[in-house]
């Protein structure tokens, strides 16, 4: 345990300046111009996998964005551990809320800002470095594996496929997973739940083109107007989701379930006034902790149609677009939910609009058994590292890979992530407290540890 803060302690600042580089690569999935970006990105890790003396390391082209794979084998009775990351960032868009360019990392306050510096790579880069800190004291006590992949921000397209295709490859006894939250530098916590994500486009179009809105103005629905409305129907005054079978599958808590979950601290004024809003608001019956982990959502994410340019311009849109997701929770099933989405959100449309839905794309939600050795294992290397015990805290983010390798590989996930809410993932001034980025690479060997001698 000393022996690897004192290691950490000597070589963190290579350790930043090494995230440094990958943090300057704009692997952007979501955007093709930079593919080019995203390939660096890639070559990058596997360079990084080979200097930790992998037995194997290779980059696997997808119809998409390549895979890495790397394997480090310490011996045929111990139990294999696959760790999953991603490579690709959000966008970084918009940049002029920025502080400081996205791909030019700094640190400010002690913490390392850059588009990608929590999520994901400096919480995959936490994993290549506690291989490198068990390497230089005494070696691995289980067998390793990377999956590390280019799509996780554009809905994991292409890795369904490939875990598929490579279900030998990727055989494991535990998925480790640094890619979610602790609740406070002060409150550490392991993740036990994930939402899934249902996410869809629709298309409305009202006249076959855009019109004068004196000439045409009161005889024609504008389809803006009808959209703005139809959204506004798909709430009731409970904040409950309208769409008819929604909630049959979701899975409720029991008071009992309920009431430990109450056990992870919230300040509601603080959070406000972090957000600078005054109020929360949610679903009738549930409170803000419930809101943003057990409980599905609906949300529009952009909303666009007629001029939004500079000034005034009198017109009636032919059409009107939406983007809107929903997070759902376990059992909800994300085909199931778009199917009844699609049909509801046809049938409330009035005759003057045609209606286009578009599923973009899902994923399920997952729960993590916490009475598991591996969960236990977390457990105790936080304990050590924090010197406190780690609470399980159910977060409302979704990685669909979680229920994907439970489904196809057969192995639980440990979601072992170091970030905090407020790191601003997706958003602009995106960060990683330096702190938690050494405190991912301190614990990491922890778990190994615990891992691998509960299992013998
Ligand atoms: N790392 C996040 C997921 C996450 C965020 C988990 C916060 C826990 C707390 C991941 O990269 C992500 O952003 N996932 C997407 C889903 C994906 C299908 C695009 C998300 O949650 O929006
Ligand atoms: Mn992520
Ligand atoms: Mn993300």
């Amino acid at each position: 345990m000393q022996e690897v803060r004192d290691y950490i302690g000597k070589h963190k600042d290579r350790f930043i300046s090494e995230l440094f580089e990958l943090l300057r690569i704009p692997s952007v999935s979501a955007q093709p111009a930079h593919k080019g970006d995203v390939n660096a990105a890639a070559e990058w890790l596997k360079k990084s996998l080979d200097s930790l003396k992998c037995d194997k390391v290779q980059i696997f082209q997808t119809p998409g964005n390549p895979v890495l794979f790397a394997e480090k084998k310490a011996g045929d009775g111990l139990p294999t551990v696959l760790v999953y990351g991603h490579y690709d960032v959000q966008p970084p868009e918009p940049l002029n809320l920025w502080e400081s360019p996205p791909f030019e990392p700094v640190i400010k306050n002690g913490k390392i800002y850059a588009r990608g510096s929590c999520d994901d790579k400096g919480q995959l880069y936490m994993h290549l470095k506690a291989v490198e800190v068990m390497n230089q004291l005494g070696g691995i006590p289980c067998n390793l594996k990377f999956v590390i992949e280019g799509e996780e921000e554009v809905g994991s397209v292409n890795l369904e496929a490939f875990v598929r295709a490579n279900r030998e490859l990727l055989s494991c006894d535990i998925v480790l997973v640094s890619d979610t939250s602790i609740v406070a530098n002060d409150i550490p916590s392991i993740t036990v739940g994930l939402r899934g994500l249902a996410y869809m486009q629709v298309e409305l179009t009202g006249p076959n083109r855009d019109l004068h809105s004196g000439t045409y103005g009161g005889a024609i629905d504008n389809p803006v107007n009808v959209l703005c409305r139809m959204i506004a129907s798909l709430h009731d005054k409970d904040k409950r989701i309208t769409i008819p079978g929604f909630y049959d599958d979701v899975r409720e808590l029991s008071t009992s379930e309920r009431t430990k979950m109450q056990g992870r601290p919230f300040d509601k004024s603080a959070y406000c006034k972090e957000l600078d809003i005054a109020d929360t608001s949610g679903e009738k019956g549930y409170n803000e902790i419930e809101w943003v982990s057990i409980r599905p959502t609906l949300d529009v994410n952009g909303i666009w149609g007629g001029y939004t340019g500079e000034g005034a311009k009198t017109v009636l849109p032919s059409k009107a677009f939406a983007k809107i997701s929903m997070r759902l929770v376990p059992d909800q099933d994300p085909e199931k939910i778009t199917g009844l989405f699609d049909k509801h959100f046809k049938s409330i449309a009035p005759e003057t609009v045609k209606v286009k839905v578009t599923n973009l794309h899902g994923g399920r939600g997952a729960v993590v058994p916490v009475d598991s050795v591996a969960y236990r294992a977390a457990e105790a290397a936080l304990t050590e590292s924090f010197g406190k015990a780690p609470i399980p805290a159910r977060e409302g983010g979704s990685i669909p890979i979680v229920a994907m390798f439970r489904e196809v590989l057969g192995a639980d996930t440990i979601l072992m992530g170091f970030g905090l809410d407020s790191d601003a993932i997706h958003s602009p001034n995106e960060s990683f407290g330096v702190f938690n980025f050494l405190k991912g690479i301190e614990t990491i060997p922890g778990f190994y540890r615990h891992y691998s001698k509960s299992v013998k």
